[in-house]
């Protein structure tokens, strides 16, 4: 399958995008639904408005989907929505043609028709799934779940939680989203940052543990743009995986965890509050006072003593270390934004000035290119090792993505940090990461912020 300019501006002009296709329906038994429509939820306090989300199922979080490792996911993914969609799943290493990015891996699915997923889930550990055609409008509105695949060994644990941590950019007199996704100011800022925190749709979370409990938190962050700094209290613990990927020994948190867009955390905590008192996960918030995230009021005893650390997970297959040496050396510079440095960059093949970019809806740059084009950032050879440096020369963090496979950092030591899918940048940082190319197709690099996704900042790579 070539990809055709056609399908490239679909995907990189996609506020225009209504010239999706049904895609075929592969022949296979009967598969569950997964069906995207508009819903109204309460997700303010019940004295205002309930908000009009888009969801899976027509809730926010979607429904949760969980296999065994090794397990199939099979989705009969309707759409139901006045836009055409695709489902990503995100942080899975699966094949390129079920990776659900409309306009690179497949047609964005019209609205009535239909797209049936099937993979097998080879890693274990906490992943998501969000829509993959207009993120930055389609995520904010609602369309995100919780992909959990589950190891054969499991930690030893009383029990799990899923936390999907949200946030919503809400008008409070009438409850609904404040409309314009492309609104230049937050495309050319932080991206939509939100007015409003939520937990799994609820502003208010609280769930009784007891004490000495031991719990898995699978931390997810769903938002679109926000970066979460989080502090326990009356817990404590450890960080397991990150990413979906084990730890080599599980790390005992010690101050904040900074959760970026798009990244997931698999921590193992122990409640350390009295009986009456109430354990939290806390953000930080903006003024950097904490504020409670998700509440734990302890109600009861499960343990007189505490136990030791956990086990660390087993790691997942294809977790090698990738070759520095031999590895082939690629750069990304990130330019634009406020305050950036952008002067010009290219568009449909024309090098224009910032204010026409802009006209464009376009405020960041890759490599000087302001859209994804037919030419990938690289062309790989299949298992390939890859050394890519990232110049984020703009003054806003981003949280940089890369679909398909793991990636590792490469610290200034030249150690290698722990496998991740997400890479959270500061401003003016450079960073650089390694990976091995072991996954054939086309694949996405991009920033998580969403807004910047669909204002620049997408490229991909192809791996043959
Ligand atoms: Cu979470 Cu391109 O995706
Ligand atoms: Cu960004």
């Amino acid at each position: 399958m070539t990809q055709t300019r056609r399908e490239f501006l679909r995907y990189s002009a996609a506020t225009t995008c209504t010239l999706a296709v049904p895609s075929t329906v592969l022949a296979q038994g009967s598969f569950d639904e997964l069906t995207a429509r508009v819903a109204r939820q309460q997700l303010l306090p019940d004295t205002y408005p309930a908000t009009e989300i888009w969801g899976y199922g027509g809730t926010v979080p979607a429904p949760e989907i969980r296999v065994r490792q090794g397990g199939r996911v099979q989705r009969r993914f309707r759409n139901e929505l006045p836009q055409p969609s695709s489902v990503h799943w995100h942080g899975i290493r699966i094949e390129n043609a079920m990776d659900g990015v409309s306009g690179l891996t497949q047609d964005a699915v019209a609205p009535g028709a239909s797209f049936d997923y099937d993979f097998a889930a080879p890693d274990a550990g906490t992943y998501w799934y969000h829509a993959h055609n207009r993120s930055h409008e389609q995520v904010a509105r609602g369309l995100r779940g919780a992909l959990i695949v589950e190891e054969p060994n499991g930690p030893d644990v009383d029990r799990e939680e899923v936390l999907m941590l949200e946030d919503w950019l809400l008008d409070p007199e009438t409850g609904q989203h404040f409309a314009d996704f492309d609104q230049p100011m937050m495309m050319s800022h932080g991206g939509r940052i939100g007015n409003f925190v939520t937990t799994n749709g609820l502003y208010d979370l609280s769930m009784p543990a007891r004490k000495n409990e031991r719990i898995r938190l699978r931390v997810i962050n769903a938002s679109g743009a926000r970066i979460f700094p989080l502090t326990l209290s009356g817990l404590e613990g450890w960080t397991l995986a990150l990413d979906g990927m084990p730890q080599p020994s599980p790390e005992r948190i010690d101050g904040v965890l900074i959760l970026g867009p798009a990244q997931r955390m698999d921590l193992v905590v122990d409640v350390t509050a009295d009986q009456g008192s109430v354990a939290q996960v806390l953000r930080i918030g903006d003024d950097d006072q904490p504020v409670p995230q998700v509440s734990f009021p302890v109600e009861g005893l499960a343990s007189l003593a505490t136990r030791a650390a956990p086990a660390p997970l087993e790691p997942n297959p294809k977790s090698a270390m990738p070759d520095l040496a031999g590895a082939r050396d690629l750069r990304l510079v990130m330019a634009g934004g406020a305050m950036g440095r952008m002067q010009s960059a290219l568009l449909g093949g024309e090098r224009l000035g910032f204010r026409q970019l802009a006209g464009a809806g376009r405020f960041w740059s890759f490599n000087d290119v302001a859209e994804m084009t037919e030419t990938p950032l690289a062309d790989l050879s299949i298992n390939e090792p890859v050394r890519l440096k990232i110049d984020n020369q703009t003054v806003f963090p981003h949280a940089m993505h890369l679909h398909g496979m793991h990636f590792r950092e490469v610290r200034a030591d030249g150690a290698l940090g722990p496998m991740r899918d997400t890479i959270l940048m500061a401003g003016n940082e450079t960073r650089e990461i390694a990976f091995v190319a072991d996954n054939p197709g086309k694949w996405l690099f991009h920033c998580h912020m969403l807004s910047h996704a669909a204002s620049g900042m997408t490229t991909w790579v192809r791996v043959v």
